[in-house]
């Protein structure tokens, strides 16, 4: 392993233009639970049909806001840990860094980094019915129903959290610029995806495409292990500071 960590590290040291592909593992470790593993993913317990997607949200709009404030709630509790703030450090020591993630929980910006490409919207954020984006809970405040109404002027549609449900486009301008980004990055790192929900399960196919180097970090293989390079078997937390520790030539021969 250790041989595998000084490999990843090299590559990452030599980087041009790296992209960093996270999924809902990245962020297991701040105690936020992934999707799909057997045991305590939530799409093991809760129904993805009834709570992500509009037609779950048309026929029982208050269990679906009640399971997303209870997530936001989870999420606002949540620190980054050591794995996210070694995302954030990649971005100090390689010029072109761009993080794109699936997770809406913006725990990477709150590990301090900057150019993160949220594909699947923001939990934090909050939009309309009738379409009014951009609403934060300090819009929503003082009201008591469940879910709240619009409070623009003249419009009070149900207010839904701002992320991409089953069957929804993703934001033509995040998933656009993804694309270009992963065509263009000569180092992909993925962490904690299994891979199998698209668009961002293409991602790394493009970079591979074009030749470039493909590095991931999860405890399990994943749909996208054949594509990689180098794969690092562990966790984000454990692996990604040892791949720091590594650049700066601290690795220690366990
Ligand atoms: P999944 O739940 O499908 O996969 C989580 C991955 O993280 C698995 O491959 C795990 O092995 C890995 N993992 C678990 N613990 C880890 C750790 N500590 N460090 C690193 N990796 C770890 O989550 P996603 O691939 O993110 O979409 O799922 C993609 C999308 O499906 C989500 O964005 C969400 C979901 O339905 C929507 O809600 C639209």
């Amino acid at each position: 392993m250790d041989y595998l960590i000084r490999q990843a590290a090299s590559l990452l040291a030599n980087a041009r233009r790296l992209v960093i592909l996270t999924g809902a593992g990245m962020s297991k470790e701040s105690g936020i639970p992934t999707f799909r593993e057997a045991q305590d993913g939530l799409w093991a317990t809760y129904d993805p049909q009834q709570l992500a997607t509009m037609q779950g949200f048309r026929a029982n709009p208050k269990l679906v806001w009640d399971w997303y404030r209870y997530r936001l709630q989870l999420i606002e509790q949540a620190h980054p840990h050591p794995g996210h703030l070694a995302v954030a450090e990649l971005e100090q020591r390689i010029r072109g860094v761009v993080v794109i993630t699936q997770n809406v929980d913006g725990l990477h910006e709150s590990a301090g980094s900057h150019d993160v490409l949220e594909l699947h919207g923001s939990i934090r954020r909050f939009k309309c019915l009738r379409g009014h984006n951009g609403l934060t809970m300090d819009d929503l405040t003082g009201q008591t129903e469940s879910p709240p109404r619009c409070p623009r002027a003249d419009c009070d549609a149900l207010v839904r959290p701002d992320v991409v449900w089953f069957g929804e486009q993703l934001d033509s301008t995040v998933i656009q610029r993804a694309f270009l980004e992963s065509e263009a990055c000569d180092v992909m790192l993925i962490i904690g995806t299994s891979g199998v929900v698209h668009p961002a399960a293409s991602l790394p196919y493009q970079a591979w495409n074009r030749r470039a180097r493909i590095i991931e970090v999860n405890p399990q293989r994943s749909e996208l292990t054949d594509l990689a390079h180098i794969f690092l078997q562990g966790t984000a937390g454990q692996v990604l500071p040892n791949v720091l520790a590594a650049m700066d030539g601290e690795l220690i021969d366990r």
